[in-house]
């Protein structure tokens, strides 16, 4: 069994919504910090997850409903990493707690988020209004995980209320307390109060973790000592001065940023990192640089790709995606192209649905339609699947009597449905509207027919068969494009 993480004597990467996803997880660790907080997440939204193994990234994601990768972690981190979520409900915070229990190292609780969403749902600095109400969440968690439980609060007005907080905080059982050195009110640029730290520190019987100093006390790795010496603190969490240079925690750094950017990227590249997610983090490392040719680049990037444009990366991210990719097929068992098999009643191919070999609006799901029509057939029927591995989806269409689907699996469930569509004409040996059938007799008569009110037949009867109108290109993405978020 994994030893207990303990929190005396670390240094520790703070939660940081949107920066603290994976990517920079694993390369604070890399660079020598002991402990990684992730991003804060809500209870709501983990608690509708669903635990994906990725067999491609060898990854655990946490995927919501619509697809959204809210949490991932791996491996390399599992003995490392503090799962932090903002909640105000005991019952809720123990759900979501048992759901990432196995991959994760701790679980923490915001307790000092000051802003207005955070703190109208009851969670973050309003908990410290509550004392109660964090005892009870505490002590659920305490008792219900067999995983350290720590939270992370701000200071309150006096001194005594904060010891007082603590020492209740500490009866719950929880591993240790993180200390942001400033009043809910305080923004991040007003100076740290280091004595109410040090006074909590002296006593609190729990290891105490000093944070707030990135702005005018931690600048290089040597200053993480004195401000563990100057709060009389057992650890030290650094929020800001990582985000800037995660290689303050390198006992030999600080490394260049252009070679933390860089390293930085490989990982988001290598994990699949939502590409906004990149482009917002290497913004911030950027700082007043943002707005330099370098920077313009990276502003204007969308993916990947164009962010390793900017960093001269490009090859490194063709040649990882190409793996990855491969190794999806792998996964996938790849058979040739256009052999059938029979699968049961079902004739399957090995059919990708590949958008650009098709006119703009024509698809062979629209070309199975008017086949349909034209020699008065009922309609295709799709049945959808969707496999837990990478949420990928299949479609099987029943046509004139038969079953047909692809043997591989699409990303959406649009692709998923023109893949068995392919299969469906191939089998049945009728035009499917590749670039080059253009003048088959459907084709044309969608032509003379045009695009009525900009939309086809076939998208007005999906429409009206199916409800799933998401983009064809739609991937699933991890939590990019929440907002800020500083506590
Ligand atoms: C971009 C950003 C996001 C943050 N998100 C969180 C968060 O999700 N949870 C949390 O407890 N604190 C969050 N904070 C607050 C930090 O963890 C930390 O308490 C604060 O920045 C003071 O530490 P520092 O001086 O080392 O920056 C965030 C701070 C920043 C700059």
């Amino acid at each position: 069994m994994a030893e207990r993480l303990s929190f005396r004597n670390i240094t520790a990467l703070a939660p940081m919504v949107r920066v603290g996803t994976l990517p920079m997880r694993l390369l604070a660790l890399d660079y020598g910090a002991d402990v990684v907080y992730c991003e804060e997440l809500i209870d709501i939204k983990m608690a509708q997850c669903e635990r994906v193994v990725n067999e491609v990234l060898h990854t655990v994601d946490f995927v919501a409903p619509d697809e959204r990768v809210m949490f991932r972690t791996c491996e390399q981190e599992k003995e490392r990493v503090v799962f932090q979520m903002g909640t105000a409900d005991p019952d809720r915070a123990l759900i979501v707690a048992k759901l990432v229990e196995k991959d994760v190292a701790a679980i923490d609780v915001n307790m000092g988020c000051p802003k207005e969403y955070s703190t109208k749902g009851g969670m973050g600095a309003a908990l410290l209004s509550n004392p109660d109400k964090i005892v009870a969440i505490l002590r659920t968690l305490v008792t219900g995980v067999s995983i350290p439980v720590t939270c992370k609060i701000r200071i309150l007005p006096t001194v005594e209320e904060t010891v007082s907080l603590v020492r209740r905080i500490e009866e719950t059982g929880v591993a240790a307390v993180a200390v942001h050195g400033r009043l809910r009110e305080e923004r991040p640029r007003h100076p740290l109060n280091c004595d109410v730290i040090k006074a909590v520190a002296e006593a609190a019987s729990v290891p105490i973790i000093a944070n707030g100093g990135s702005l005018d006390l931690v600048k290089t790795n040597a200053d993480i000592e004195e401000f563990r010496k100057k709060t009389g603190s057992s650890s030290v969490m650094l929020a800001r001065a990582a985000m800037w240079n995660v290689s303050v925690f390198s006992p030999s750094g600080p490394l260049p940023l252009e070679k933390v950017m860089e390293d930085y990227l490989k990982y988001a590249i290598r994990y699949e990192n939502h590409a906004f997610n990149t482009k917002y983090c290497l913004c911030q490392m950027l700082r007043d640089k943002v707005e330099s040719p370098q920077g313009k680049l990276l502003q204007a990037a969308q993916t990947h790709a164009d962010i390793s444009a900017a960093f001269g990366l490009q090859q490194f991210c063709q040649q990882t995606e190409e793996e990855l990719q491969k190794k999806r097929s792998e996964l996938q068992g790849d058979c040739p192209p256009d052999a059938l098999r029979m699968e049961g009643d079902v004739s399957t191919m090995a059919v990708k649905f590949i958008r650009r070999e098709y006119l703009p609006h024509f698809s062979p799901k629209m070309f199975l339609l008017e086949w349909s029509r034209k020699e008065k057939l009922q309609q295709p029927l799709y049945e959808m699947a969707q496999r837990s591995l990478d949420r990928g989806f299949q479609s099987t269409v029943t046509f004139a009597g038969k079953r047909f689907r692809s043997s591989l699996w699409e990303k959406s469930k649009k692709f998923a449905e023109q893949a068995a569509s392919v299969v469906c004409l191939r089998v049945l040996g009728i035009p499917e509207g590749r670039i080059g059938d253009e003048e088959s007799d459907l084709v044309c008569k969608r032509k003379r027919d045009g695009r009525t009110n900009g939309t086809t037949e076939e998208e007005q009867s999906s429409k009206r068969h199916s409800g799933d109108m998401r983009p064809e290109a739609e991937t699933p993405h991890v939590n990019g494009d929440t907002p800020p978020e500083k506590s």
